[in-house]
């Protein structure tokens, strides 16, 4: 049997994949370093079996895959790509397409994608998101490198990739790193949607004083509304879910320290390198630091002492109300922030990033999947190029009816001594992108007092230099 794929790493992702692709009717090789790991995923894979060529040697897998093969490559992202890539391309003839489909740095993408230029051989980024069941069952599929590779991959792909009605959530976004950058910028606005569901729960737990369940009954009705969306239903599941152990709620018995494996971070340096402000999803980053620094913050408590922090609003359900849009204002902020670092890296990459088609990948496999990104689709104009969601009028609309809450809810939440970095980061945002008159004339004005840096004047071209000895 010819496999129309091949597949390298079965790891947790891979092999469902793999999997994946062989119950689409495709016949994929795979391969892993250790061999008993290939035997035994090929043994488990029941009737899917049969369309699986379980290869022991990288030899053997490169003879069994249909030419040009596309071969996916799943492994911890850095130095291992590097390995596999080196191992079998002695092996590959032209037109064989490496597709890495982990969690790469862009950069590492961009630099293999030029190492491969001219080569005879092919090199594709691939953004795969949904975790372990969208690798099984349909993940979105954000596909970087040559078009020619992309179509010869393409059928497959929108076959095991996630469906939002009828539409497949996978589609090939432009040359050399746009996969990955766009994956990067995924996880950056899945961070600060976490960070923010995050900083909501907070009011509800510290400020409230609602017990998880109770939070998480909250969460479980805006599902069924404007914020319906998998990381809200993920958040109603695992509040509702009890420890076994100890009979608790389970979020209460786990250590406040979250974890990060750099995606979030690479979209907030990226942002910089771009000169774009991304501020929900910086302060979404800086979060997860903070919560590391679990020994710190404890003595700093103790150093404080301050009493529990309590809201007493005078009208609980309507404050409960408020919150909802509050996240929801912070949440279309924060997307509006995701966008412009990737309408600048577009302009910067010479990549032509498809907006609108990256918003309708997004409603479905990922984990940020939601049907506010059908908004955010059609929100795009037909040209696909806007400066700002936030000026989109179907944005405008839905901010002018949630702001106040957020502005409301920050407000509330600073005074009871409730930390909301990302949530009070969005409106920031907000409130600083509508500000025809910002204060930057006074920067400019301390930059050119004490560097002589320069500056323009609102009534005339050109450089100028203040007089401010003169008139000391
Ligand atoms: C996805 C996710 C996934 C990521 C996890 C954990 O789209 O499927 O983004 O790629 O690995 O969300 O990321 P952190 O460990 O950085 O939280």
């Amino acid at each position: 049997m010819s496999a129309e794929i091949g597949l390298v790493g079965l790891g947790v992702m891979g092999a469902n994949l793999a999997l994946n692709i062989a119950e689409h009717g495709f016949p994929i090789a795979v391969y892993n370093r250790t061999a008993e790991t290939t035997a035994k995923f090929h043994a488990h894979a029941g009737a899917l079996a049969s369309r699986i060529v379980p290869c022991k040697s990288l030899d053997e897998f490169a003879a069994a895959i249909r030419r040009p093969r596309p071969i996916i490559i799943m492994v911890t992202a850095g130095d291992a790509v590097d390995q596999q890539i080196a191992a079998l391309r002695p092996l590959l003839s032209p037109d064989d397409i490496f597709i890495d489909a982990g969690n790469a740095n862009f950069r590492d993408t961009m630099r293999r994608s030029a190492e491969f230029n001219g080569s005879g051989l092919a090199f594709m980024g691939m953004g795969v998101s949904g975790g372990e069941e969208g690798a099984r069952h349909g993940p979105s599929i954000m596909a970087g490198g040559l078009q020619t590779s992309y179509a010869r991959v393409e059928k497959v792909l929108t076959a095991i990739a996630a469906k939002y009605q009828d539409d497949a959530c996978c589609a090939w976004l432009g040359e050399n790193g746009a996969g990955h950058f766009v994956k990067t910028i995924h996880n950056g606005i899945e961070y600060a949607d976490m960070q923010m569901i995050g900083e909501i729960y907070g009011i509800l737990r510290d400020g409230l004083g609602l017990g998880a369940a109770e939070i998480g009954d909250i969460f479980a009705r805006w599902n069924k509304g404007r914020l319906n969306s998998y990381l809200i239903e993920v958040t109603a599941a695992v509040l509702a879910a009890k420890d076994p152990r100890t009979g608790s709620p389970a979020v209460d018995v786990i250590l406040d320290r979250a974890g990060q494996k750099g995606t979030g971070r690479w979209s907030v340096i990226e942002a910089q390198n771009l000169g774009v402000p991304a501020m929900a999803i910086e302060a979404a980053v800086a979060g997860r630091n903070l919560s590391a620094l679990k020994s710190e913050r404890e003595a700093a408590d103790k150093i404080y002492a301050l009493p529990a922090a309590r809201l007493t609003p005078a009208d609980r359900s309507a404050f409960i109300h408020q919150l909802e849009f509050a996240l929801y204002a912070g949440k279309l902020s924060a997307y509006a922030q995701g966008f412009a670092v990737m309408e600048a890296a577009s302009r910067e990459f010479s990549w032509n990033l498809p907006m609108a088609t990256i918003a309708r990948i997004w409603r479905a496999g990922c984990i940020i999947r939601s049907q506010f990104l059908d908004a955010i689709a059609s929100a795009f104009p037909a040209s696909g190029r806007l400066s700002n969601l936030l000026v989109a009028p179907e944005f405008v609309g839905k901010m002018k009816e949630s702001v106040p809450s957020l502005r409301r809810i920050v407000a509330d939440a600073a005074n009871g001594g409730l930390p909301v970095p990302a949530l009070s980061a969005s409106l920031a945002y907000f409130d600083s992108y509508r500000l025809g008159r910002g204060t930057a004339n006074l920067i400019q004005a301390q930059r050119d007092y004490f560097g002589a840096h320069g500056f323009e004047r609102v009534d005339e071209k050109g450089a100028h230099h203040g007089s401010w000895n003169a008139s000391a």
